[in-house]
């Protein structure tokens, strides 16, 4: 990425900056994995939801998967096309189910009997006929971290495949449903092959036996999940994921749905923070931060390993926490990291941080959340201004007595 520090300098800290020709390249190497076979890759809204993020990858194709009507709204707003949008997630309200029916959308991934009942209602009411997929849980073990496994019976998503072909029994039988899909995402951060293609298997054969009984399907939804290098993982290659996948389908004339999210953002992004102080306690080191478990979640939440580097310096390293100034014993974003001494003001590049950071940021301490730029073709540009002191409170002011 271009000049890290004159990016921090100009934008201030903390800050995200994403580098949308990474963004492009990771996304066309799915699509080229893809090349030639029926499919639609519904970029993973929640794992970064900026509207120009959305706008970018809407412009080369994408469609997306949204988990709210707010994500829904937003792929719309980004020029998303409505036959590309999906509405998945486990507890739909009413309201939302209402509104994703009106806008059209390509499909709503359901996630249980009771959930279809709901979307029945909600269409009758319309007078429609709601296009929707089932989310069934395979159960099997995606071998990720346990907060990001999705596809065992003992996680809440979706439902077992008796409960399944009934559901789609009755959905074909119902003038309001129009059964079009099926679906299964069984963890994010996949670094193996192999459960990914046994879920395919059995889901394909789920598909074969609703043929046999006259219910046709037309999307083959894999859900995301492909992991990416944060350390030194080995990851799976795009190429042999979508030969597996195919190979499960022969004699299906299916269009296969992509969910990626991380894939596509993870790498594509860095966030900057600056040093404040350095400390040390007892014999323990601390490099304290303007940058908070707010902003980047993940280390304190999953105890999620991001890269930490320590801008132009690379001598007399020793061990240190970093940490930032929220009130928490588990705020850090990197723990027992080799790291030079570090002066007031020095840059830090937390690295991986472009799927799943700002996204998770909060206002906790009444932090405004940092502010987010692009990169493309060498020029930088702002994409969501730093949240002022204002902006947190102006809503609570006017509603005090
Ligand atoms: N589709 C479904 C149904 C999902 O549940 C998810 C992620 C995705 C697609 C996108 O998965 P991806 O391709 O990004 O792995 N906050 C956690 C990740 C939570 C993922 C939840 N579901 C983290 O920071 O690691």
């Amino acid at each position: 990425m271009s000049d890290l520090n004159s990016l921090a300098e100009q934008y201030s800290t903390p800050l995200y900056v994403y580098d949308f020709d990474e963004i492009s390249e990771r996304f066309n190497e799915l699509k080229l994995a893809f090349k030639g076979r029926k499919s639609i890759i519904s970029y993973a809204v929640k794992s970064n939801s900026n509207m120009s993020v959305i706008q970018h990858l809407g412009a080369m194709d994408a469609g997306a998967d949204c988990v709210s009507i707010g994500e829904v709204k937003r792929a719309f707003a980004a020029g998303i096309p409505k036959y590309k949008i999906i509405f998945s997630g486990v507890g739909k309200r009413d309201d939302e189910i209402r509104e994703a029916l009106a806008l059209d959308i390509l499909f709503i991934n359901l996630e249980s009997e009771a959930e279809m009942k709901r979307v029945e209602l909600i269409a009758r009411d319309l007078d429609i006929k709601a296009r929707i997929s089932i989310r069934v849980n395979p159960n099997i073990d995606p071998k990720t971290h346990p907060y990001i496994s999705t596809g065992l019976h003992e996680n809440k998503f979706g439902v077992e495949f008796d409960v399944a072909k009934r559901m789609y029994i009755l959905a074909k039988q119902s003038d309001f449903l129009d059964p079009v899909g099926v679906h299964f995402h069984i963890g994010s951060q996949l670094t193996e092959l192999q459960p990914i293609v046994e879920s395919a298997t059995i889901v394909a054969d789920l598909v074969r036996s609703l043929k046999s009984i006259d219910i046709e399907l037309k999307f083959f939804d894999i859900g995301g999940g492909l992991g990416v290098v944060y350390d030194n993982e080995t990851t799976i290659e795009p190429y042999e994921y979508a030969q597996a996948i195919m190979s499960c389908l022969t004699g299906l004339d299916l269009t296969v749905v992509l969910e990626p999210g991380r894939y596509i953002m993870a790498n594509a992004g860095v966030f900057l923070t600056k040093v404040l102080y350095e400390k040390i306690n007892g014999d323990k080191r601390f490099v304290i931060v303007d940058g908070a478990m707010n902003d980047l979640l993940r280390p304190s939440l999953y105890n999620a390993y991001h890269k930490v580097e320590l801008f132009g310096k690379d001598e007399d390293k020793t061990k240190a926490d970093i940490v930032g100034p929220v009130c928490e014993s588990g705020d850090f974003l990197a723990k027992d990291v080799e790291i030079s001494p570090t002066n007031h003001n020095d840059l830090i590049v937390v690295k991986s941080a472009g799927a799943y950071g700002f996204v998770m940021s909060s206002n906790y301490n009444t932090r405004g959340r940092a502010a987010e730029v692009a990169l493309e073709n060498g020029k930088a540009r702002l994409i969501r201004p730093r949240e002022r002191y204002e902006d947190l409170v102006s809503s609570e002011l006017g509603l005090m007595k």
